[in-house]
């Protein structure tokens, strides 16, 4: 088979985008096209908007909501460790432990997928100019040719590029001509205009809240956002797709409200961010990590991964804060004496944008002014729930709700 490969950080996916694949599809040269959405981009390390889980699984429901046909999304970046170089990233897509298995769980026929393959990087013509200076060009071109698109009025010299590569590398470069309107990410995202961007992207920005003055993460220093972007790439090892995107959603709105109430907008990023990592642990796993952060509190199936996330975070990931240990451990339940870092987790976990168990309007309005009130409004539909469904509230939970003068002593 002759197979395309499209990286790029897809922040977020565009109308060009889709141009792209689509035109490289029809140019002949390839039957399929492979698209990797960027982990660790040597031009953009932790630069990107948005850290890469959201990309990647807006790019998947891009592809899947449009209908593309013979275009998968693969994950593969988030098996290397350090700078994702095309060149290493081509040697681990282009083995046959990794493109048989990948090919065949996208519907290729088995003895398809065993074939011989050919590889065909796709690109702008723009960056074939600069081909040359990418790292280790001439290890890319052992794995693939190029495939390059060139735009109705590009004045890139492309034969010139094309005889310089073949001379100096050996390369091989196929030039195909690009359909479609010219845009980009970083200019919808700083003009607010998403007109370009195809519907189920939309769709999934809307849901997630994305791309707006909370996901800017002003405030928040370097490091947090670096440790962020990391802790998310580590936790899809752990987490499928839509509990990885709400516990990332809540790292999100946990710093927004740590700016309206004074807390550490680093700590409620990290803690909110990494809150559910343990959820998808094997329960045995989940009740051994709780009882090593709380002792014999925690029992209950659906409460555990709280505190097992304490334990998982801190030896995992080697996060050793107190505040942002604690306030993961007792999301779920709150508890007695709380911190602002542990009632804005409390409560950032159960109204975070993409949430829609019930209707969190009132509630997400009084967290931007009140948040013992919003944290109070919250336990109460927690009270409620559990009443109809005949359960005990922890005891925890119950200290919380006398502090906060739900009940009496
Ligand atoms: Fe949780
Ligand atoms: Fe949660």
């Amino acid at each position: 088979m002759k197979i395309g490969v499209y990286g790029g950080s897809f922040d977020p996916v565009h109308n060009g985008h889709i141009a792209m694949i689509r035109s490289a599809l029809k140019s002949g040269f390839i039957d399929c096209v492979i698209v990797i959405p960027s982990v660790r981009n040597s031009f953009k390390l932790y630069t990107n908007k948005l850290p890469p889980p959201y990309r990647f699984y807006m790019m998947k429901e891009t592809v899947e909501g449009m209908g593309l046909k013979n275009v998968f999304v693969s994950d593969i970046e988030y098996g290397i460790d350090g700078v994702s170089y095309t060149s290493i990233v081509l040697a681990k897509l282009t083995s046959d432990e990794y493109i048989i298995p990948f090919l065949t769980d996208n519907g290729i026929k088995r003895k398809k997928a065993e074939e011989h393959h050919e590889f065909f990087w796709i690109m702008g013509s723009d960056t074939l100019g600069t081909f040359e200076n990418w790292y280790k060009p001439g290890e890319i071109l052992n794995y693939s040719s190029l495939l390059a698109a060139v735009r109705p009025g590009d004045d890139t010299d492309v034969e010139k590029a094309k005889a310089s590569i073949k001379k100096n590398l050996g390369g091989k470069v196929e030039i195909f001509r690009l359909d479609g309107i010219e845009c980009s990410s970083s200019q919808i995202t700083s003009s607010g205009d998403y007109s370009l961007v195809p519907e189920p992207a939309l769709e999934f920005i809307k849901r997630h809240a994305l791309y707006t003055e909370n996901t800017k993460l002003e405030g928040v220093s370097d490091e947090a956002r670096k440790q962020f972007f990391e802790a998310a790439v580590w936790m899809y090892r752990y987490l499928g797709g839509k509990r990885l995107l709400h516990t990332l959603n809540v790292g999100y709105l946990s710093a927004h409200l740590a700016g309206l109430y004074g807390c550490d907008k680093d700590k409620a990023l990290i803690a909110g961010a990494l809150h559910d990592c343990a959820k998808e642990l094997p329960i045995e796993q989940q009740l051994e990590m709780a009882k090593r952060y709380s002792g014999d509190l925690f029992t209950e199936k659906k409460i555990i991964h709280s505190s097992a996330g304490a334990t998982f975070v801190k030896e995992d990931l080697g996060i050793e804060d107190k505040d942002i240990l604690d306030a993961i451990c007792y999301h779920t339940t709150g508890r007695g004496n709380m911190t602002v870092l542990e009632k804005i987790v409390y409560l950032a976990d159960k109204i975070e944008p993409a949430r829609n168990y019930m209707d969190l309007g009132p509630i997400r309005e009084t967290a931007e002014h009140d948040l013992d009130e919003a944290v109070r409004m919250t336990a109460d539909a927690v009270r409620n729930k559990f009443k109809s469904q005949g359960r005990e509230m922890h005891p925890v939970t119950i200290q919380m709700m006398k502090d906060l003068g739900m009940l009496s002593e």
